[in-house]
């Protein structure tokens, strides 16, 4: 570990890239055509369907090479769970599963123990936020035994956060919830992070550390890049429209080689409020006119999921109609510098952020993909127009402020287009009500129907492989398809499963215009001929699941996926959530197996592997929830009373508590 420097926490923060395997120069593994050719070689020339004749003239003869070939072999020996549903969690046999953190413990000295009963905002500022999601890990030494987790919290479930709520209040106006009940849910949100150390085989986090600091609702911080200043990001409390205050519904997001975490935005129309919300919300878009009724419309501003906007009139857009523009963006904050303020990087656009995973490209620039989490959304990358230089912080830290963002186009030849989200480029002129580059990137949804985008199946996480150019999006489902809106990346109608779809950049760079795609796997049982799934024929009754939604790699660059049913998991696979290994190439392609499997009711939510891969954290998201009135052992809804599952801690008048958990292989040793 470094040595502090008069100027804060840099020399640590560039320790971080010594003690982390970053792979910095992936190399060129493949070429486009190679990639054509072995999908056609694979699945159409050999059925006559087609032939390399599409290869060849979309990118001549030389691209019929063929590159090397994928190793073949299952990568992963650990034995499997067995699916199924009950009130706590289960791991592979040979590992133990142990609660690092939950909702309510404490970040600082000197601090009572968590009591629900007796939370205030202020309090909770000072505690492990709800509802955990993207994990990620910055080891502060090499042998991976210390380090900082950042961890998301998406949301707020008041009915079994606070005693006497009864069911959701989303659904009886919110009459039980006061202003105390909301001060608690905003220092709920945000970001955690935390120190943790690995201590005879156990982790714990590190009360009182250095680093340890809470983000919230509440929390200062900045915008960069074309949006920062515009007229619609200025309000009666910033006129300048550059300072901010707090981030939403942080689902997942990514970790930069510099050593800081970015967290995605996601469903932040929920927290807006109007008073005039007959027709569902929306009559006061009504007659606006212009940039802001599209804005709000495309968006589902306001929509009142929480009742903030009573008690905080930012959220209220009735009376403020902007703070929802400062929303929904990729923020980048310095865990190393507890004192440093959060940047939204406006350059990687304005939508539901899933996440923002990182690849630094084989030319230096660094890629950001993110999906936007809605049905019929759209997939986006960022390209950065500097390039990483290795311990050169500063420098790396204004990489996410210019580049060109694009969306995704899924052509039926296997191949895709990145369409530049470019003022004045195409048709995102004032002809179609584009007059800058903010107005583009406030309105990236909007600018991404302009350029004919394919509307995908909710584009969740969107996970880049490390070395290899291959980028994975999870596509959770779509129940709204209809069979005259299928597309060959969007094949099925009614889509209740989800599916995986995997990208290609040519020669591994992330930086191309034009990527090859295919489908890695269509989810669901697949002994059911009408769920139509795609599995590899190897797939046994434990390992096959529904919606995908997050996903990530190992250090040996295997992939891993964890689920989120949401209310219908007992309709569509009556098993709970989890954590599945996914095998990718050669005669493990598309083989799954289920190494960790949720409580009634939770999802899984945000994973990450040590360098080392001798520790694996899980985001184990709102236990006692979803769909527990179809757990037959239950069977209603979850109050702070009477819940589901105390999971896990079974204590009177302790409601289930969202945790991190951290699996460790007994005795030690790779998980496997
Ligand atoms: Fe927050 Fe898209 O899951
Ligand atoms: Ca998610
Ligand atoms: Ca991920």
């Amino acid at each position: 570990m470094g040595k502090d420097t008069d100027d804060g926490f840099s020399c640590t923060a560039e320790a971080f890239e010594a003690f982390d395997d970053i792979p910095l120069s992936p190399p060129r593994v493949d070429t486009i055509g190679a990639i054509i050719a072995r999908r056609y070689s694979r699945r159409d020339v050999l059925k006559g369907s087609l032939g390399v004749t599409a290869a060849t003239a979309l990118f001549g003869p030389a691209a019929l090479a063929t590159g090397p070939q994928p190793a073949d072999g299952m990568p992963f020996a650990f034995v499997e769970v067995a699916a199924g549903v009950d009130e706590t969690h289960h791991v592979a046999e040979g590992y133990d599963a142990d609660i690092l953190i939950r909702w309510g413990d404490a970040l600082f000295a000197n601090m009572t123990p968590f009591d629900p009963a007796n939370l205030t905002g202020a309090d909770q500022a000072r505690r492990f936020g709800y509802n955990c999601d993207y994990i990620a890990f910055f080891p502060l030494d090499r042998r991976n035994t210390r380090g900082l987790l950042c961890i998301n919290h998406e949301y707020a479930n008041p009915e079994v956060m606070f005693a006497g709520i009864g069911g959701r209040p989303d659904r009886s106006d919110f009459v039980k919830i006061t202003q105390a009940h909301v001060d608690i849910e905003m220092a709920a949100h945000g970001v955690s992070v935390v120190e943790v150390a690995l201590t005879n085989g156990k982790w714990r986090p590190v009360v009182g550390g250095r680093y340890n600091r809470r983000i919230t609702a509440h929390t200062e911080m900045t915008i960069d890049g074309a949006a920062a200043g515009h007229p619609l990001m200025q309000t009666k409390a910033d006129p300048t429209g550059r300072k901010l205050w707090g981030t939403l519904n942080n689902c997942a997001g990514g970790r930069t080689p510099w050593g800081t975490y970015l967290t995605g935005e996601e469903n932040c129309h929920g927290y807006f409020w109007t008073d005039r919300r007959a027709d569902n919300g929306r009559r006061l878009t009504r007659g606006l006119g212009g940039v802001l009724q599209k804005s709000y419309e495309r968006y589902g501003i306001p929509s009142n999921w929480y009742s903030w906007g009573r008690f905080h009139e930012r959220f209220n857009v009735d009376v403020e109609a902007n703070e929802c523009h400062r929303f929904n963006w990729v923020v980048e904050i310095d865990p190393f510098d507890p004192r440093s303020r959060p940047v939204k990087h406006s350059a990687l656009g304005r939508c539901r952020h899933e996440g923002a995973e990182m690849v630094v490209n084989n030319d230096g620039r660094v890629v950001v993909y993110s999906g936007d989490d809605s049905p019929f959304e759209y997939i986006y990358r960022f390209v950065s127009k500097g390039t990483y230089r290795p311990g050169h912080r500063a420098h790396n830290m204004r990489l996410l402020s210019e580049g060109t963002l694009s969306v995704a186009r899924f052509d039926a030849d296997g191949t895709m287009q990145w369409l530049p989200l470019v003022f004045g480029e195409g048709p995102l002129t004032p002809a179609n009500g584009f007059n800058s580059q903010a107005d583009v990137l406030i309105y990236a949804r909007t600018a991404a129907d302009v350029l004919k985008a394919t509307p995908m199946d909710r584009p969740e996480d969107v996970q880049p492989h490390p070395t290899n150019g291959k980028v994975y999006a999870l596509l959770t489902n779509n129940e709204r398809r209809r069979p005259e809106q299928l597309d060959k990346a969007n094949p099925r109608a009614a889509n209740e499963f989800g599916h995986i779809v995997e990208m290609t950049a040519p020669g591994g760079d992330h930086g191309a215009q034009t990527f090859a795609w295919d489908i890695l796997i269509k989810c669901g049982d697949p002994r059911v001929a009408e769920v139509g799934a795609l599995w590899s024929p190897a797939t046994g009754a434990d390992g096959w699941f529904a919606c995908p939604d997050n996903c990530t790699f190992d250090a040996q660059g295997r992939l891993w996926v964890s689920t989120d049913q949401g209310n219908l998991w007992a309709k569509k696979t009556s098993r709970a959530d989890g954590f599945y290994a996914v095998g990718t190439d050669g005669a493990s392609r598309a083989l799954p197996k289920l190494f960790f499997r949720c409580p009634v009711g939770a999802e899984m939510c945000g994973t990450c592997f040590t360098p080392d891969d001798r520790t694996l954290f899980l985001a184990v998201q709102h236990p006692a929830t979803d769909g527990v009135r179809d757990w037959q052992s239950f069977g209603r809804e979850s109050t702070f009373e009477d819940p589901a599952t105390r999971w896990p801690d079974f204590k009177p008048g302790m409601p289930p508590r969202p945790s991190v958990v951290a699996v460790r292989k007994k005795g030690g040793g790779r998980i496997a």
